[in-house]
């Protein structure tokens, strides 16, 4: 089982932290694709945390199902009015069965990236692929790793610098592995905070699409559907399992 990465602590804080995230200029595009992708089926969000996506794609009148690790984000997806109607199951997405079928799954927000092996984003898709009725789509936002903004030699990129945090990624090529490090600074306290991910490339996601069975459909750089190219930052990638 992979380790709870959000504990109480970071569950606490995760939707103040997230804000942009939670833009409705950033929010309702993605509601929106995965609204479509749904249709008059129901969805099944991978990591579904503090219901940022479920909840508003629920009050469209799509059934969401969600699976997360971490008990606190779930408690605080439970204090939120209108998630009666969203069924949780506490487990690992790579492994955890709901015992339901879905037009949709989906995994967003970079979350593939907490599995740290291969092995276990092989076994998520094989999961999500065991979770889709013939013909359903499974989604995946994810970064394209930044490989080409580390010069040869160097490990750690910084990824935010503000008067009071402060974050680097430091990759380990080899492993394809990277470490987030957070610092906050409160007063004269600093609080740290570190992570691994599993930093991985479109090809190697496609085929793990491919050994569970699915195809990929779409493939845009985001949520509105601007064309994927070599410049971008990020993908929302779209596979189907055959009809
Ligand atoms: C970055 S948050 C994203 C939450 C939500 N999808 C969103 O977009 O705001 C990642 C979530 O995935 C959960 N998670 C990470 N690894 C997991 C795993 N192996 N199985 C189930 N949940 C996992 C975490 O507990 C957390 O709630």
């Amino acid at each position: 089982m992979p380790k709870n990465q959000f504990d109480e602590r970071i569950a606490a804080r995760y939707d103040k932290d997230s804000t942009e995230m939670f833009d409705p200029a950033v929010l309702d595009p993605a509601v929106d694709f995965l609204a479509d992708l749904a249709g008059s089926g129901s969805a099944l969000e991978l990591g579904i945390g503090t219901g940022r996506i479920a909840l508003p794609l629920s009050r469209r009148g799509i059934r969401v199902h969600g699976i997360d690790l971490s008990p606190a984000m779930v408690e605080k997806l439970r204090a939120k009015p209108g998630t009666d109607d969203i069924g949780v199951t506490v487990g690992d997405f790579a492994t955890t069965q709901v015992g339901d079928t879905f037009s949709l799954a989906y995994l967003v927000f970079n979350t593939i990236t907490n599995l740290t092996t291969q092995d276990e984003q092989v076994m998520c898709f094989a999961n999500a692929a065991a979770h889709l009725e013939p013909g359903g789509c499974f989604v995946i936002e994810v970064f394209v790793p930044i490989l080409q903004r580390l010069p040869p030699g160097e490990t750690v990129r910084a990824f935010h610098l503000s008067p009071t945090r402060l974050g680097f990624d430091e990759y380990d090529v080899a492993t394809q592995l990277l470490f987030s490090h957070h610092y906050r600074l409160d007063g004269d306290r600093v609080e740290r905070f570190s992570a691994p991910f599993r930093y991985v490339w479109p090809a190697e996601l496609d085929l793990m699409a491919r050994l569970a069975g699915m195809r990929l459909r779409e493939r845009w750089s985001n949520w509105a559907r601007q064309p994927f190219t070599s410049d971008s930052v990020c993908h929302i990638s779209v596979w189907e399992k055959p009809a």
